[in-house]
């Protein structure tokens, strides 16, 4: 009731489009009562997914089958502002995360309760945990099957994904080495205790594998693609593990088209695999992968690094997207709302 009269904005994909920014429309709309199961949250802060969005945007993301206008965006964090009359675990003021598609960039949202969850308070931070350290957890540990006291390397390690990698292969016991592209980020990996910085465009990445890692790597969490790929591949260890968990040196072109022997050449002579990783196949470890990273955070075991950047307003989604595609952020990329 309190709602009635006022309005909210969301952003959506209007048509399928090579770039975010021709695919997205801003509309308005009336903040919705909620239905009886459901809850109605005011997104105080989303997170920001580039490489999905522009996917999604271009039709290329092959698990949804959403012809437009669909909404945008995934995580946000916010506080609940009207209960249904069936909800019974949540009040208003509640602060909650949620990671449904299309929950994201939003001002309001009305979703069902079940997909909510509490949380001590609806800052960013919480945003670089749920849905992205969970990626990163996931990632290592169910597909990776990360251990202790082998050599790990995360690429993009400063970012959203990657910083989170970076402590969780730390605090199990492994020598972590983390690529990324300035001085700025690579005084954030020290930070994170990472034990070999690679600013890659100061270093090359090969050399310093063939040099100081003859033994190879054991577990590769490769979040950027193409010829940083393709190095890791070759630099694996015996049986080491590549995963495969993004490749965003591709999402803002087409995608390359490689001629060259087939991947078993390289896999073949020393026993290793590259394993895909896609977060929406692995539902089953969210939960308690969850709860540990909010225990983390919690006890202080984890950092989390948010971009200092400043986006505020649906307005300005389009050019946060932008920017994490440009590769300059440190930490994740988050917009207030
Ligand atoms: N599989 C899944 O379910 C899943 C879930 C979450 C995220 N991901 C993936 O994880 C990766 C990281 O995503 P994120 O949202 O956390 O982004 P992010 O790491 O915060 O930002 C992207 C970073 O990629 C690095 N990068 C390297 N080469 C690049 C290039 N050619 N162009 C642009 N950036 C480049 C940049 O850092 P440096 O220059 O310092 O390297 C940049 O800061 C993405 O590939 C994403 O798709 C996958």
């Amino acid at each position: 009731m309190l709602q009635e009269c006022k309005t909210y904005k969301k952003l959506i994909a209007k048509q399928f489009a090579q770039d975010f920014k021709s695919a997205i429309e801003i509309v308005e709309l009336p903040i919705p009562e909620p239905a009886p199961s459901e809850i109605i949250i005011r997104n105080k802060f989303a997170g920001v997914n580039a490489g999905f969005d522009t996917l999604i945007c271009r039709g290329e993301v092959s698990y949804v089958n959403l012809t437009p206008p669909f909404d945008l965006g995934v995580e946000a964090v916010g506080e609940v502002v009207a209960v249904g009359k069936n909800v019974t675990d949540f009040q208003v003021g509640d602060a909650v995360v949620t990671t449904a598609r299309g929950g994201g960039y939003r001002e309001y949202q009305a979703i069902n309760a079940d997909l909510a969850f509490k949380v001590r308070e609806a800052t960013p931070e919480i945003l670089t945990l749920m849905p992205t350290g969970v990626s990163a957890l996931v990632a290592l540990e169910q597909v990776g099957e990360m251990k202790s006291q082998e050599v790990v390397l995360v690429t993009a390690a400063a970012g959203g994904t990657g910083h989170i990698a970076v402590q969780l292969a730390k605090l199990a016991g492994n020598h972590v080495i983390g690529t990324c592209g300035s001085d700025t980020k690579g005084q954030l990996l020290k930070e994170l205790g990472c034990d070999r910085i690679i600013n890659y465009r100061t270093e090359n990445l090969n050399q310093v594998l063939k040099q100081e890692y003859p033994n190879g790597v054991h577990l590769v969490f490769d979040c950027v693609g193409k010829q940083v790929f393709d190095t890791c591949v070759d630099n694996l260890a015996i049986r080491g593990r590549l995963v495969v968990v993004g490749f965003i040196s591709e999402y803002a072109n087409n995608f390359e088209q490689v001629t060259q022997p087939r991947i078993y050449q390289k896999l073949f002579w020393k026993a290793t695999s590259v394993r895909g990783f896609l977060m929406p196949l692995y539902k089953e470890y969210m939960v308690e992968a969850r709860d540990r990273l909010l225990d983390l955070f919690y006890t202080n075991k984890l950092k989390i690094a948010v971009d200092p950047t400043e986006f505020q307003g649906i307005e300005s989604i389009a050019a946060a997207v932008e920017y994490l595609l440009s590769g300059r952020n440190c930490g994740k990329v988050v917009a207030g709302l």
